[in-house]
């Protein structure tokens, strides 16, 4: 289905292997080929950047070629993307804008505070580049069947999977009657702005309602009643801030379905750092500073996924010390406990087995 070299027709490839079989000695096939084209491998996926848009002054989408393993995606859903930054690499995951089916895959970064990887995401990512990706993952996934009625809630960067879901419906002509609140800080902040204004005069079933928090204030559940009259009467889809997500949830419970950026009660927890033994190395782990991000911070490839707790993709035996989950503050782990580095931080010295 995806249009690339990486993509050739089966026999093609299964020749191409073939001959560089016979040809390298004591490289095999798969090495032989990924020199002249990183997607050609069978056992890591990876992807090529083939274009950069500008969305705002602080945001930009990547569209990547990916390799081909590469399994699609579901809208809604996120990627872990892999790159270099000052020769060490790092992991993060970022919601997919791009629709279902559509070959290439397009991530919206928006650049964050000392973020070194949105930093070079958004500043200064050649064309070309060759980056990990890992298979999109994710709940956050428009259900099937489509619900009548739906409201979408989303501020800042959270408008990505929403985006993406809204594409998917657009290019399948089932857009259901549907109400977007967006709020971004500014209308030059509004990421996808012209975007979805053209969207909800292409579909008369769709209603967009933008807000600027610089004009009118953080975006308060309490008065989306008032915006919305038939609120109680729609399936809630949100994605943006945790103060957002916990109003939400606050006001509408369980009925809210949410994307978070990072677990509930992330960053709360100071924690006392310590000395690690990751693997070979000796990795400082800051207080409040997650295992995952002192590894990679260290130089180390990890492995990870989504990194706040959900698809256990970070897991590491323990072999020693006890480490303490940076949402609850609990301190826990027996050696021989598997523990998911992204979400728990050193409490002393400890050491932990990597791959
Ligand atoms: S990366 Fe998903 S649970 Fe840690």
């Amino acid at each position: 289905m995806f249009r690339s070299a990486s993509t050739a027709h089966p026999s093609r490839r299964r020749r191409l292997l073939a001959a560089a079989g016979a040809l390298t000695t004591p490289l095999l096939p798969e090495d032989f080929l990924t020199l002249f084209d990183p997607l050609w491998s069978t056992t890591s996926l990876r992807g090529r950047v083939v274009a950069r848009r500008r969305e705002t002054p602080r945001a930009v989408s990547v569209t990547i070629e990916p390799g081909r393993q590469w399994a699609g995606h579901r809208a809604g859903q996120y990627v872990g993307v892999g790159i270099e930054v000052d020769g060490v690499r790092y992991r993060r995951s970022y919601s997919l804008s791009s629709p279902e089916d559509s070959g290439h895959l397009t991530i919206t970064v928006q650049e964050v505070p000392d973020g070194v990887v949105s930093t070079k995401l958004v500043r200064d990512l050649p064309i070309g580049t060759i980056v990990e990706l890992d298979r999109a993952a994710g709940e956050f996934t428009l259900p099937d069947p489509l619900p009548e009625k739906l409201l979408f809630v989303t501020a800042g960067s959270g408008i990505t999977p929403v985006m993406s879901m809204l594409r998917t419906l657009d290019r399948a002509g089932t857009m259901p009657d549907a109400v977007l609140v967006h709020s971004a800080r500014t209308p030059e902040d509004t990421i996808f702005g012209a975007e979805l204004a053209a969207l909800a005069a292409r579909h008369p079933s769709l209603r967009v309602v933008f807000r600027h928090s610089a004009v009118t204030g953080r975006l308060d559940p309490g008065t989306l009643d008032e915006t919305v009259p038939d609120r109680a009467d729609r399936a809630v889809y949100a994605c943006g801030p945790e103060g957002l997500l916990d109003a939400l949830t606050g006001c509408w419970g369980d009925d809210v379905v949410a994307e978070r950026f990072a677990p509930p009660g992330f960053g709360a927890v100071e924690g006392t750092g310590g000395t690690v033994e990751l693997g070979e190395d000796t990795v400082e782990v800051e207080p409040g500073q997650s295992l995952l991000d002192a590894g990679e911070a260290a130089g180390k490839l990890l492995p990870s996924g989504c990194r706040m707790g959900i698809c256990f993709g970070c897991v590491l035996p323990l072999r020693e010390g006890q480490v303490r989950d940076l949402r609850t503050g609990e301190l826990h782990g027996e050696p021989g406990d598997m523990v998911q580095t992204c979400i728990n931080s050193a409490c002393g010295p400890a050491r932990i087995d990597t791959p």
